[in-house]
């Protein structure tokens, strides 16, 4: 069975009677007249279906925590909608901690991760009492072993170890292999255990943790990454006594942006994962452990896309079409970042045919803020609305102002209802920063 991870569209996706691209039962054309473009509209439904089918895939093992990565899109609203999901959270930074505990989120269930996490935030997290924070170095276990003296509280604790294991992803988005800014080599783990019996008293080391990289597609990558977690985790028992049983797995699932994307089924993974469990546990005769999972793209890219006008045209005398839209790279650099590939369609008067091979291009004054290059759409006119599916992760996360423009709004749509989840910005919110010193007024 298909998992929503699998499709290029949010789940809701339909033409309606006016011909009319519509998502979570509102019509995009609609949405762009009352919410302006560029917008990115995320569909409810298929979001709830994505963590349900998660929960689904992992019911045989049910000591499984399903940890949002919050860097894939974190906003208040979302968050709430994740938490009623039974989902716990993954997150990186001070200002993803404090959304998170703005909008209400239990902190037990959540777990912090990053690789130079400031005493700031280390100090919040510990006063938040913060339910995991997974260590990723010597220096972080220094600074919070001083944090837990100064407040006397107790932290638990998973390492961050880089299993060594490289997937075929793009090379800035891989983190397990050995040569990785992220984590303890496995060389390193008996020396930052001993420092830890040595020196921490109330750092209560409960496992350990790797992430392998992301928008993975194979499934061999994640026995393989299982196996080391537990037998690292039983070595760490068998050598010091210490009853460590949880390992946190990461993220990494891809999803399908073209169709020549081909991930793995929600099901697939789960397969791989708990069968690697049960023939390590057996082979080294130990009990089944605690898991951890933080996917983030699996669970929001598909139920986001992304609208935007046509404006200007351009034909280059023999050579390219470009057709150019209000938003590019600082609503999304993933395709001038990485190379990103998007499928596209025209949102209004959806029957016409495709009929020329064109190349998107946005309104950021470079050349490299391409779209999509050389896709089939019909021939265009402007004002018309195009749509960009799977935009929900890694899309909004890593937007910026740059020139001076504007961040979009995100609006949730579900049964033919939207909600504002984020306002668009505004000039003044362009200008909230700026300072003009006295001496040069
Ligand atoms: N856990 C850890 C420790 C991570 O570093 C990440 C992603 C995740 C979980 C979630 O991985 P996911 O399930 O989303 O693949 N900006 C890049 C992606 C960077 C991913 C960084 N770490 C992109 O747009 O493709």
């Amino acid at each position: 069975m298909k998992t929503t991870n699998q499709f290029t569209k949010p789940i809701t996706t339909v033409i309606n009677s006016k011909n009319n691209l519509e998502i979570g039962g509102c019509d995009l054309v609609d949405l762009a007249k009352n919410y302006g473009t560029p917008l990115y509209v995320i569909d409810e439904k298929s979001l709830r279906t994505i963590c349900q089918e998660y929960k689904n895939a992992f019911r045989e093992y049910p000591k499984t925590n399903f940890m949002y990565a919050s860097k894939a899109l974190c906003t208040s609203a979302l968050s709430k909608i994740i938490s009623d999901e039974g989902f716990g959270f993954d997150v990186v930074s001070g200002g993803e901690i404090y959304t998170l505990k703005n909008a209400g989120i239990n902190m037990k269930n959540v777990l912090f991760n990053g690789s130079n996490k400031t005493f700031e935030e280390l100090e919040m997290a510990v006063q938040y009492d913060i339910g995991r924070i997974s260590v990723d170095n010597f220096y972080e276990l220094e600074l919070l072993n001083d944090l837990t003296i100064k407040y006397s509280k107790n932290v638990n604790i998973l390492l961050r170890i880089t299993p060594g294991i490289e997937c075929h992803t793009h090379e800035y988005i891989q983190t397990g292999h050995s040569d990785s800014k992220f984590g303890f080599d496995l060389t390193q783990i008996d020396d930052a255990v001993n420092f830890i019996k040595n020196n921490c008293k109330k750092l209560i080391l409960k496992g350990l943790h790797a992430h392998i990289g992301s928008q993975i597609f194979e499934t061999q990558v994640y026995y393989d990454e299982v196996k080391i977690l537990i037998n690292e985790l039983t070595n760490i028992k068998n050598k010091y006594g210490i009853s460590v049983d949880e390992i946190n797995i990461g993220g990494g699932l891809g999803v399908k942006y073209t169709e020549d994307d081909n991930p793995p089924s929600i099901f697939e993974i789960s397969n791989t994962i708990i069968s690697s469990i049960k023939d390590c546990c057996k082979e080294l005769n130990t009990d089944y452990p605690m898991i951890y999972l933080e996917p983030g793209r699996s669970i929001i890219s598909t139920a986001g896309v992304t609208l935007y006008t046509v404006g200007s045209q351009k034909q280059v005398p023999n050579g390219r079409k470009y057709i150019a839209v209000d938003g590019g790279m600082a609503d999304n650099p993933r395709p001038s970042m990485y190379q990103a590939k998007y499928h596209v369609e025209v949102a209004n008067n959806v029957n016409r045919t495709n009929s020329e091979v064109v190349t998107v291009a946005g309104r950021y004054c470079e050349s490299g803020d391409i779209l999509v290059k050389d896709v089939d759409l019909p021939m265009l006119e402007k004002n018309d609305i195009l749509c960009f599916f799977n935009t929900g992760a890694y899309n909004y996360s890593m937007s910026s102002n740059y020139n001076r423009t504007a961040k979009p709004a995100m609006v949730l749509a579900n049964s033919g209802k939207t909600d504002i989840i984020i306002k668009r910005e505004t000039f003044d919110d362009i200008i909230r920063n700026d300072v003009i010193p006295n001496r040069l007024r």
